[in-house]
């Protein structure tokens, strides 16, 4: 259970994408535990089926609705049954993503492409597709970025540049659906422990530890972490936050040739 009272979504009708797995399975779960009905969005039916049973057996409400982000109409289908199902959304999550390391000259046109489409085209389909399905005073979107978007990465001139678009669009949706009531942040975690990308991006114990090294707070995020971030823009407690980025990465965007001189001088405690 998280570190909110209980029931803070007591009623309401949660969407979220990529929720098969990782940060998105675990907001999932916590909107659940805290009384949301939530529809599971994902290209694949199996992970979305094993998910919602998950949630399922926890005592929530969940289903799976498989679709790829990228492609509009299967996803506005999928978004309408889930309402049709669940209810007027009064939540969304825009979490699909994709990644893997690999530098400008190592990736194609179209590798470069495919997560730009999932990560920032995916995010405005979502949005869009979901607006007439929550268009009221109370809603709330959350998107899943990346400490990427503002802090430029080798190995990741594609993430970087669609974490930072997707930036973009939630605080131009922010204005644009603010007049409706529609709040719209976006969420920008660093190094989450137990997730798809932390294994594409630190494979080894090393790279782990080196990463480690570079976060002021010494160590990763937990899933359940962010899960508790979303809880909070999505509920009550944040009812005048739009447009937001909130960072919750252990301080690491801070650090940058901080820590590289802290590291390198030694300096007496
Ligand atoms: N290095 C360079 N190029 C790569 C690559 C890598 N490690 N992995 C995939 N690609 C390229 C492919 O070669 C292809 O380009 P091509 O057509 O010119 O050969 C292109 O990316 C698309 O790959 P494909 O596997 O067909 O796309 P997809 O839509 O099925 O998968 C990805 C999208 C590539 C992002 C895939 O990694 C994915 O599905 N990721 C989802 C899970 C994930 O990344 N989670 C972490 C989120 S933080």
């Amino acid at each position: 259970m998280s570190v909110f009272g209980e029931m803070q979504l007591r009623g309401k009708s949660a969407l979220v994408t990529g929720g098969g797995s990782g940060i998105n399975l675990a907001i999932a779960k916590r909107f659940a535990e805290h009384g949301a009905k939530v529809a599971l969005v994902g290209r694949t039916k199996e992970k979305l089926d094993a998910a919602a049973g998950e949630i399922r057996a926890a005592g929530g409400v969940a289903a799976g609705y498989p679709a790829d982000v990228r492609e509009y109409e299967v996803l506005a289908a999928a978004i309408k049954s889930a309402r049709e199902e669940h209810g007027p959304l009064d939540i969304v999550v825009c979490g699909a993503a994709g990644n893997f390391p690999a530098p400008a000259l190592g990736m194609s046109a179209n590798a470069f492409k495919s997560v730009v489409d999932i990560d920032l085209l995916g995010t405005f389909n979502t949005c869009r597709a979901a607006f007439e399905h929550l268009r009221r005073p109370g809603a709330s979107i959350v998107s899943i970025s990346a400490m990427q978007a503002f802090t430029p990465t080798p190995l990741q001139a594609h993430v970087c540049a669609a974490k930072a678009g997707v930036d973009m669009l939630t605080k131009c949706l922010a204005i644009e659906w603010g007049s409706e009531g529609v709040r719209v942040n976006s969420i920008a975690p660093g190094a989450v422990d137990e997730t798809e990308g932390m294994k594409r991006l630190a494979p080894t114990p090393e790279i782990r530890s080196a990463f480690m090294k570079s976060v002021p707070l010494k160590r990763f995020a937990t899933k359940e972490e962010i899960a508790d971030l979303a809880l909070f823009l999505c509920s009550d407690a944040a009812q005048f936050i739009t447009g937001s980025i909130m960072v919750c990465d252990g301080g690491q965007s801070l650090a940058g040739i901080g820590m590289s001189m802290m590291a390198a001088l030694k300096p007496r405690a």
